[in-house]
């Protein structure tokens, strides 16, 4: 089946064509600064800018025309309103003109679903850290569930955060990556882990006096190591309290290669399995989209368009999944 996936939750407008869990394109534009931080009414400028390249290129790489796409998938939760809504007026009137089938999927649950998809793990836990989430999630009792999140602001966040004190544009977290190779001392930071949450609010308020007293290459690697340990801490305890063997990290933060390396070293010490996913399906796609849509439709068709509004709230545990 030919699906066509749209991405449209926060920075990132994406298309991607799959015929079944074959993927055909991906095609993404991300909005980007070089100083500065996220700006909504930019992102929606960037998006409605970019929309139709982003898809018709999409359809040219997979060498399909909109009429040979059989289902069109978006993401309808959660996200910036304004943005998703977007996706979704683009995606209902494509399938609309074109007489297409729809279903909008869950943005969260779609990260889970390709990392199943390209790990093969059949169960894992999942760390889920971008802009917006820091979210652990696992599937227990019909449903996906947060074990343990953020209690203030996503890790991504976070360190967009940290970066606008360094003037090194958005997102921050490849330019702290690089600077933090450079690092080697470690400057004591606030490390607060709650049960399975984390907060990184305090940790921030603690930097802003920090920032002229040490190099910005320690300060990045501390940041780092104190980050990366609080997200490991809390993978391993939901690991240990849903008895799963399996974890995937996944979102924008999980390209870091050493959130990637303590993840390995932690899943190795408990005989758990750890495997990172390519970048391009880590961070948001539309790839994942289409996929989740396709397992959505064949477990129970697609959507009635008066279904098809957006929610931006909606929770990761109110999602009802059918396909499992
Ligand atoms: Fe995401």
């Amino acid at each position: 089946m030919i699906v066509l996936g749209i991405e449209s939750t926060a920075h990132t407008f994406s298309a991607s064509v799959l015929d079944d869990d074959k993927v055909l394109s991906l095609e993404n534009s991300m909005y980007t600064t070089s100083e500065g931080g996220l700006i909504p009414r930019k992102i929606i400028e960037h998006h409605l800018e970019g929309f139709n390249e982003v898809i018709s290129s999409a359809l040219k790489t997979a060498k399909k025309r909109i009429k040979d796409v059989e289902l069109i998938s978006f993401s309808q939760s959660p996200g910036i309103g304004s943005v998703l809504q977007i996706g979704a007026v683009i995606a209902r009137s494509l399938a609309v003109n074109n007489n297409i089938p729809i279903v909008g999927v869950n943005h969260c649950i779609a990260h889970l679903e390709i990392a199943r998809l390209l790990t093969g793990f059949k169960d894992p836990v999942m760390l889920y850290t971008s802009g917006a989430n820091t979210q652990i999630i696992a599937f227990q009792e019909g449903k996906y569930r947060v074990f343990g999140e953020t209690l203030d602001m996503g890790v991504g966040n976070f360190l967009d955060h940290f970066g606008r004190l360094l003037s090194i544009g958005f997102p921050a977290g490849k330019r702290i990556e690089e600077l933090a190779i450079k690092g080697s001392k470690y400057v004591e930071l606030p490390y607060t882990v709650k049960g399975m949450d984390v907060m990184f609010g305090g940790l921030f308020t603690n930097l802003k006096e920090k920032i002229n007293k040490y190099s910005v290459e320690d300060l990045c690697y501390s940041v780092q190591e104190t980050v990366f340990a609080q997200l490991v801490e809390v993978s391993e305890r939901a690991l240990a309290h849903c008895q799963k063997n399996e974890l995937v990290a996944t979102g924008g933060v999980a390209c870091n290669k050493r959130l990637q390396e303590m993840c390995k070293v932690m899943c190795d010490e408990r005989g758990a399995r750890f495997k990172p996913l390519p970048s391009k399906y880590s961070v948001d796609n539309a790839a994942m989209i289409a996929w989740t849509g396709l397992l959505k439709f064949s477990a129970q068709g697609a959507d009635k368009l008066e279904d098809t509004v957006i929610n931006q709230r909606t929770r990761t545990e109110q999602v009802e999944v059918s396909w499992r």
